[in-house]
This record gives structure tokens, sequence and C-alpha cells, in this order.
């Protein structure tokens, strides 16, 4: 028997106390913070000792290459390190150690790849901590400004170019045109795969998505004096409107969260003076996500006229559906004999999906929990994972 999930545990044990939270046992591994710059420096190091050099976007994306970095038609694959707030331990970090081991299991083989092979570590793919998903493989195909990108803060203040420590240097076509194909592979963040009874499937789609930011404006006073007739009170309008944003996505067959949530003053005796909610809607159409984000910004604005409160909605990203290259993603279903699956969730290989051949490979997660803890994903389905992403590699990259 292969001994892969064993060096997999071992490779994944370096990694695993990093940015752990003790008391809930998920992880803070925000772009750019102490853990996500140790995972950073643990991956050159691990490109290091495969004899893999190291190159940097300037928009806070790694890539280590096993082969000639500017001879093209190479082969991309890895994820990414940051979490949202006490994430799952394999969500992203799974495809980095993957790919790793990947490397080791084809060079362990003899392969010789007539295309480079490279290993990515993307940056502020959660958007946990700048706001906008994917930003790292955004700013590298132009698909956001770079001003506006530098610009985006986080909770204390911090730019992005200032966590950077340096302006992001934006669109690269000439590093993208040196990729022939992307292949991320992520641990499953639904039940599908348990239900199919297989380790790994291939990706078909990924849902049109977006994140909108609705700020809600009253007047702050005494929780004791102020009499109920007499409130301006945001909070009421941002509770109507989690709960319209629930309604409407179940009429629609979509899904609409309000997952986050900042409240000023925040004192148990006061009214609050300002919420401000934050809103992640997807659906598997890009007319139902509109019509989904219309229905409930229409009765924000109603409930807020009734609450004597304003409203400001603001768009902060959207991302379009993805229909992977459904050749590739045939032609790595019939090589793996594994399933073909649509997302919810986004990923740097939905944003790099526009510019090349790009596929997926998920991993098996038993507890179909996924931005949570509760995450998982067995050694033996994680091995099944890495012998998955060699047979990938072996046929796109050595043949
Ligand atoms: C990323 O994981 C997302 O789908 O929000
Ligand atoms: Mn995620
Ligand atoms: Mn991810």
């Amino acid at each position: 028997m292969s001994d892969l999930p064993v060096r997999f545990r071992r490779l994944w044990d370096e990694i695993a106390p990093v940015g752990r939270d003790a008391g809930s046992g998920g992880y803070l591994r925000y772009a750019l913070t102490e853990p996500e710059l140790r995972l950073r420096e643990w991956f050159r190091d691990q490109a290091d000792r495969r004899g893999m050099p190291v190159t940097g976007d300037g928009n806070g994306n790694l890539f280590a290459w096993w082969g000639d970095p500017v001879a093209g038609d190479a082969v991309l694959t890895g994820s990414h390190f940051d979490s949202v707030p006490h994430g799952g331990a394999y969500d992203g970090p799974l495809g980095i150690v993957s790919a790793f081991l990947a490397v080791d299991e084809l060079r362990a083989a003899g392969a010789a790849p007539v295309r480079p092979v490279v290993v990515a570590a993307f940056v502020e793919e959660e958007g946990a901590r700048f706001g906008v998903p994917c930003l790292g493989s955004r700013l590298l195909t132009g698909q956001i400004a770079v001003d506006r990108a530098a610009g985006l803060r986080d909770a204390a203040g911090v730019s992005f170019a200032e966590a950077l420590g340096e302006r992001p240097a934006g669109g690269d076509a000439g590093l993208l045109g040196r990729f022939a194909a992307f292949v991320e592979l992520h641990v499953e963040q639904g039940r599908a795969l348990v239900d199919a009874g297989a380790p790994v499937a291939v990706a078909s789609m990924i849902w049109p998505h977006g994140r909108w930011r609705f700020d809600f404006d009253g007047e702050g006073n005494h929780a004791g004096t102020t009499r109920m007739a007499d409130r301006r009170d945001p909070m009421l309008t941002y509770a109507f409107t989690v709960l319209a944003a629930n309604k409407e996505a179940r009429l629609r067959d979509a899904h609409a969260t309000i997952g986050r949530v900042a409240v000023a003053p925040n004192a148990t005796n006061a009214i609050p003076s300002s919420v401000t909610g934050w809103l992640d809607a997807r659906a598997a159409e890009p007319e139902t996500l509109r019509g989904l984000v219309e229905a409930v910004q229409a009765k924000a604005a109603e409930r807020a006229r009734r609450d004597g409160t304003a409203l400001t909605c603001t768009e902060e990203s959207t991302t379009p559906p993805v229909a992977f290259d459904a050749k590739l993603a045939d032609r790595l279903a019939g090589l793996l004999d594994a399933p073909v699956l649509p997302t919810g969730a986004g990923h740097d290989a939905g944003v790099l999906a526009a510019h090349l051949p790009t596929a997926m490979l998920f991993v098996r997660n038993p507890s179909g929990v996924s931005h949570s803890p509760a995450e998982s994903a067995t050694d033996a389905d994680c091995a099944a994972g890495v012998t998955a992403l060699v047979r990938v590699l072996e046929e796109l990259a050595c043949r």
C-alpha cells in the first residue's frame, strides 16, 4: 500500500498549527498578516527544498517553478493560504500542499515534464481582510483597477498597498501568457462527493455571486428614555433586511447570506446610530442574482422609509458565472473516472478561467461543511486528491 497518506499528513502537520485559534479550532489566516506571512515563508522553503525558484507578480501572488520560468506553456496549479474568520484547515492550503506532493510524486516516478509545472499561492482569495475576494487573481488578470485594490482597507485602516509594502503591479499579460492551463485542487464545500461515494470530482461551473454592503443610518439614543414611537433604529431596518434576503433567496432557489455585521456604538443600553450588514448573494443564473439583489434592496429601502432610517447600498464585488473549459473538464473526468460537479463557491480558478483553460478538482469533505472549523477531509482522500493531480499534471505537462 502507498505511504502517500502518511507523507501527506507529515507535510500537512507542518502548517496545521499556523494561525489556528485555540478556542474555536478554526483558522485566522488573513492575507499578509503574521500567520499568512509564515505560510508564505513555508511556501518559499518548500520550493527551495525542491529546487523550484519562486517569483512574485508584484500583486502578492507567489509562483514556484519546476522548469524554466520564461519557457511558456506552463501548467499552473496551487491555491491560497488565507482563511475566513475561524475557517477550516483545508479551504486553500490543501491545493498548495497537494501541488508540492504531486511534484514529489512525479519526480519519484521519473517523470520529465515537457512544460514547466508551477505551484501558485494566491493572495487574499477570501476577501476576509480587504473585502474583495480573489483580489490577487483579479489584480493579475486586470479584473480590478490597481488604484481601487491599492486603496482597499482592512478593519484597522491598513490599505492593501501598505500591507503588501508596495503599490500592486496590476495586470500582467506577459506572465499570464506563459501559462497553458491552471488546475486548482480544492476541498469540496458540500456533500456531493459523500453522496456519490467518490473521493475526487472535477468542477463544471461556478454560480455567479457577489457582495453588497448595506449601510443603515439612524439616530443613536438612550434605550431607557426614548419612546418607541420616537426611535429611528437602524437595527430594525437591518433585521428586516436579513429576513427579506432569506425569503427572496428561497423564492428563487438562490442563496443569500448576511454573515457579517458592524454596529455602532454597539452598546446594550443604546439605540444604534448605524448598522452595516454585508450581503453575500449567489444564484445559478445572473438574471436570478440580479433580481434577488434588486428585491432585497427594494424591501430594505421601503423598510428604511418606515423606520425613518437612511440606507446606502454599495456593490463591493461581483463575479459572473464561470463555465470551466468543458473539453478540459471532460478530459480530466474521463482520465480520473470522476464525477463532474457545479459549485456555489468562488475560487481564483474562476477568475483565471476567463484567461486560460482552467479546471478544478474537488476532494471529498465528509462533514460537507466549509468556512467553519468543522470542514474536514481524510488523509486517504487527500492522498487520492494528490494522485489525481499527479495524473492531471502527467497528462497536461508531460506529453
Ligand atoms: C470563497 O470561498 C467564497 O466562495 O466566498
Ligand atoms: Mn473559501
Ligand atoms: Mn478556497
